[in-house]
């Protein structure tokens, strides 16, 4: 009922309100201290009500999960190529003429907010929330699988700083996005207890949450193309392996094709309230170890050091 429903609206603020807060200094962008980490306020009302009402996801959904900037709109563009070439190739892929963003839709944003009339069909949805806040019934019914990506957190680290940077007009320093990533006050951060938290949740149920890496998604992408498809129950068939689907998927998913395509180049995705971010702030480079240069010896010591103590006994190393 509409007063149920405002009073939930009211309890959410009220709750928001009395959590620790983080000044990012980028407008509309604090960051709230909830479950153990630092959500954007837009997103957290979603990650909430979701929890309280997670009817819009199904149980067959496929949730793509990940911590800003470590390889998203790849992983994205992926999936997207993967669940819908039975209808589409890729001279008729709408990855040619929009960022893959826009064609997943994200669970607190666009689901809550202004639920989509959406196609039965297509099961992919999108969030960046670590694994602890999804809703209960995405992290219990076994069904609805998760695929997680991260990647070295010194890559991810530079690659958030040059994010961030375009939402700015100051600009940023290293020496800033260092410190503000090591105390893990950074959107979805720590970004090593969310990485954590996947790891332990795909150990603990293979079958249900598959987790991959940015770097073996470089090295090897066309296994991995393949183990993706297989994961979300469509397998390639010996006939689309013959004529080379999985690797024309992997082309048309390039950093190189998708980089130059002219919405990448001119699109616009969000604006800030200071500055329009383009869709070309996802596609930087698109390699492994950029940290090599942007980062300090005593910071890759630092961040190093870090990794090993939160992984240790975890078997994950960068
Ligand atoms: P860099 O800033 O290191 O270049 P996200 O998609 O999670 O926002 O992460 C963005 C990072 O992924 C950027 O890293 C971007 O260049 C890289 N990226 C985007 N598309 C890619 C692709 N198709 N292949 C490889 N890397 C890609």
């Amino acid at each position: 009922s509409p007063t149920k429903e405002t009073n939930s609206r009211y309890d959410q603020q009220e709750l928001i309100s009395k959590l620790p807060k983080a000044e990012t200094g980028i407008p509309a962008k604090d960051l709230y201290l909830y479950k153990g980490f630092w959500h954007p306020r837009s997103f957290l009302e979603g990650t909430i009500s979701l929890q309280q009402d997670s009817k819009p996801i199904n149980p067959t959904d496929i949730i793509l999960c990940s911590a800003p900037k470590a390889g998203f709109t790849w992983l994205k563009s992926l999936c997207y190529a993967i669940i819908t070439r039975d209808q589409l190739d890729e001279s008729s892929s709408p990855l040619l003429t929009n960022v893959s963003h826009s064609l997943i839709p994200y669970m607190e944003i666009d689901l809550v907010k202004n639920p989509p009339n959406r196609n039965p069909e297509f099961p992919l949805l999108s969030t960046h929330s670590p694994f602890t806040s999804l809703p209960e019934s995405v992290r219990n019914t076994p069904d609805c699988k998760i695929i997680y990506i991260c990647r070295d957190p010194k890559d991810t680290l530079v690659s958030q700083w040059h994010y961030i940077k375009h939402m700015m007009i100051d600009g940023v320093s290293i020496e800033f996005w260092f410190d503000r990533f090591r105390e893990g006050k950074i959107p979805w951060g720590p970004y090593w207890d969310h990485v954590l938290g996947y790891w332990k949740a795909s150990i603990e149920m293979p079958e249900k949450v598959l987790f991959l890496k940015y770097e073996d998604l470089k090295k090897k992408t066309s296994f991995c193309v393949k183990r993706l498809a297989e994961f979300m129950g469509k397998p390639f068939s010996h006939q689309e392996e013959v004529e080379g689907l999985p690797e024309k998927m992997v082309k048309l998913c390039s950093f190189e094709n998708l980089s130059n395509l002219e919405v990448n180049k001119v699109g616009k995705v969000e604006a800030t309230g200071q500055k329009e971010i383009g869709n070309g702030a996802f596609f930087r480079k698109g390699i492994i170890g950029d940290w090599k240069n942007c980062l300090t010896s005593e910071m890759i010591e630092t961040l190093d050091r870090i990794t090993r103590e939160m992984f240790t006994g975890s078997d994950l190393v960068f």
